[in-house]
């Protein structure tokens, strides 16, 4: 029997998570998952974490939550990366608040998540390529499976990642831009990728946020603030089917939930 893996891509604020509460336990159902794994950098108000908000998702069926750029833009998130199941990158280093990675027992299978933060058009952090390739043996003497979110910019960082990591990890998945790719594959047989999996929250949006503000921002350049847009929302992401005698991937196939208006 396959290990399922539902990976959700970044949860823009309160629409995305009202969003998840409403069908995400039925898409566990329907779907017979075994994990569900989502990125919520922007869960807070569209920026960032809080304990309160991470209950929120985990209440919703979601068992562990990654995170990137965006996660120490508030104090809270302090808590839940301290005393919850929410990761920031790896490759902050050791000073940074909370851990680059856990393991997850199961059904009888360990299952290890990992973040990753890329470096192009991105603000400086240690190189993520060097962070996971010292953390690796003892990330596979824990656990099988093991699913990276590589958060990040660059599709070509991305995908160096996905072609340095095949045939060790199970997953190299992106997140970020949140906007979905249509490139997955299964490198070397054995280790699921895509570039990008794209975002839970309003599509009538830029990126999840009120567009007409995001114009006067391009239009201006002054650093305004934003609203989170509020329709058509949606959930996207990707299933994946692990060999857990293995922990190589089987199958990834992207997945798109879309809430009636
Ligand atoms: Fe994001
Ligand atoms: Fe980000």
């Amino acid at each position: 029997m396959s290990t399922k893996v539902l990976f959700i891509g970044d949860v823009v604020g309160k629409p995305a998570r009202i969003y998840l509460k409403d069908i995400l336990p039925r898409i566990r159902e329907d779907l017979d998952l075994d994990v569900i794994i989502a990125n919520g950098e922007n869960a807070s108000g569209g920026s960032s974490i809080s304990s309160s908000t991470a209950e929120e998702l985990f209440n919703s069926g979601v068992d562990v939550i990654t995170s990137g750029d965006h996660i120490f833009k508030r104090k809270e998130a302090k808590e839940a990366l301290e005393n919850m199941d929410v990761l920031r990158p790896l490759n902050y280093g050791k000073l940074a608040w909370g851990r680059g990675y856990l393991i997850k027992e199961i059904k009888g299978n360990r299952i290890a998540v990992v973040n990753l933060l890329g470096r192009v058009f991105m603000q400086p952090v240690d190189c993520p390529f060097k962070a996971i390739r010292d953390f690796l043996p003892q990330i596979k003497e824990e656990a099988k499976i093991i699913i990276v979110d590589m958060h990040c910019e660059a599709t070509s960082e991305k995908l160096a990642m996905g072609y340095f990591l095949a045939g060790k990890v199970s997953a190299v998945l992106g997140t970020h831009t949140h906007v979905p790719t249509a490139d997955e594959r299964i490198i070397d047989n054995f280790t699921a990728y895509i570039t990008d999996v794209g975002m839970t929250g309003s599509f009538d949006s830029i990126l999840g946020r009120e567009k007409y503000q995001i114009i006067e921002r391009f239009l201006t350049n002054m650093p305004l603030r934003f609203n989170l847009a509020n329709s058509d929302v949606r959930i996207q992401g990707v299933l994946l089917e692990i060999d857990p005698s293995t922990g190589g991937a089987l199958t990834i196939k992207r997945v798109e939930y879309r809430k009636e208006e």
